[in-house]
């Protein structure tokens, strides 16, 4: 016996159903912003996620080689395979490029709730836009992708990071440029790890600067635990330019949340530094969306990445954007209930009384399923008792009956299988009954 391997998923048609209803909303809503839809491919060279990824990512890829001797990967994240889509076109492409993209990833993930190793994520980005308003329209599409379910502020929330702010922080607190991204991994490990492991793990990232480990986590600790933007502004005790640096950034931070404000989702932002995110290109404003019931799991995340593109090889072009999975999204529509509609039922199913109605029970089968309605009907000879049972389980919302007498009559009985209300309608104004 087989059985699929640790972390993939089969989907069977209800969880088909599902996946579906998921992917709907998902789009409706991306394109409701403006977004167009873009696939990049599963499989890329390994090089394009070991240098542009970052360190976690790095040791979970699906890495082999393939059987022309290329070092490959499947993709663990689309970001770098479309930074490479548009950079490619940068020249002549319209900006701002808003694309969003629905696709399997796989990471090689240790086993734990809500991670798997082949996923779903949406990703929504635009490129070619420096300005806040796209780090507004991005979070606000987000939070509506969420909504979109149903799901309300008491069941999410937004919380918004900044790693512009960090870089100024643990500029002040003196750390050299070319220590911050080490410096930065360590702050986003900070509550998953011990004591000891992250003594060791700051030593690392300082080492050869002469600043005292232990005195840059506990600063650390301080500027992590902030959530709210004055306590930013007096968390820094600078002057001179970084002063100016600082102030900017703050204005920039109220700027962004009124912005969200008028787009309609300021309930459902809560400013954190704790969030800086593991992946290496982020530069600016960083995020993850959390359910705020049950287990408190991550459903999105996501941040400013302005310095990718030109990484790979094309023009400068700044960039914002997110990923959501649908693991942990199914699981709080699960939990709160707001599954939507979810199984492929047809709208009618078709009760053929005998074979030698079945020409014309097939016909108008057809007639009905050419004009967009759902039909089903029984593909061999069954009594009417067995027929309305399958009716039923099919979850079908009519049944449509046809025998001797209807044939010679030139009709159908229609019966709504909710109410029990049956009509009769003629063969030629069949599809009337679903308008
Ligand atoms: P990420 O935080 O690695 O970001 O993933 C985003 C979301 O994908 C997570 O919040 C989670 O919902 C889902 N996810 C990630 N890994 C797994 C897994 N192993 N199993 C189930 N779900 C998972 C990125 O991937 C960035 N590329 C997002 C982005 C787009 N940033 C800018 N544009």
């Amino acid at each position: 016996m087989f059985k699929t391997l640790p972390g993939f998923r089969e989907f069977y048609p209800e969880d088909c159903a599902k996946k579906n209803y998921i992917f709907g909303v998902w789009q409706k809503v991306a394109r409701s912003f403006g977004f167009s839809e873009f696939e990049p491919p599963v499989l890329e060279q390994l090089d394009l996620f070991t240098e542009k990824s970052g360190e976690e990512i790095k040791s979970q890829l699906f890495e082999f080689v393939d059987k022309g001797g290329r070092a490959v990967s499947l993709r663990p994240e689309m970001t770098p395979s479309l930074a490479r889509m548009v950079g490619a076109r940068a020249g002549g492409i319209r900006r701002p490029v808003k694309w969003f993209a629905i696709g399997e990833n796989y990471r090689y993930e240790r086993q734990q709730k809500g991670r798997l190793r082949a996923f779903f994520q949406y990703n929504a980005d635009i490129l070619g836009e420096e300005s806040l308003n796209a780090d507004a329209e991005i979070i606000a599409l987000l939070i509506e992708s969420l909504r979109g379910f149903g799901l309300t502020e008491n069941e999410f929330k937004l919380r918004l990071g900044d790693r512009n702010l960090w870089v100024l922080f643990l500029e002040s607190a003196g750390v050299p440029e070319d220590k911050i991204i080490p410096v930065l991994s360590v702050v986003d490990k900070l509550e998953k790890v011990s004591p000891e492991a992250l003594d060791e793990m700051t030593a690392k990232a300082i080492e050869g600067t002469g600043l005292d480990a232990s005195v840059l986590i506990e600063k650390i600790r301080k500027f992590i635990v902030i959530n709210d933007v004055d306590s930013m502004r007096s968390a820094f005790d600078v002057e001179g330019e970084l002063l100016e640096r600082v102030e900017k950034r703050i204005a920039q931070w109220r700027e962004l949340i009124s912005i969200l404000e008028s787009l309609g989702v300021g309930a459902f932002i809560s400013p954190d530094l704790g969030i800086v995110r593991g992946l290496a290109y982020y530069t600016g404003f960083v995020f993850e969306a959390f359910q705020t019931v049950g287990t408190g799991r991550a459903l999105a995340g996501g941040g400013r990445y302005d310095n990718l593109v030109k990484k790979l090889g094309y023009q400068d072009m700044s960039a914002v954007g997110f990923g959501m999975g649908d693991v942990t999204v199914a699981d709080l529509l699960e939990l709160t209930g707001k599954t939507g509609a979810l199984v492929d039922a047809p709208d009618a199913y078709l009760v053929i009384g005998s074979d030698s109605v079945r020409s014309k029970a097939l016909e108008l089968a057809t007639s009905l399923r050419r004009s967009g309605v759902k039909v089903d009907y029984p593909l061999k000879s069954q009594s009417f008792g067995k027929q309305f049972k399958q009716a039923d389980a099919v979850g079908a919302k009519k049944a449509i009956i046809l025998g001797e007498d209807e044939l010679s009559a030139g009709v159908v009985k229609v019966k709504d299988l909710k109410s029990g209300e049956e009509t009769q309608c003629a063969f030629a104004d069949i599809q009337k009954i679903f308008e």
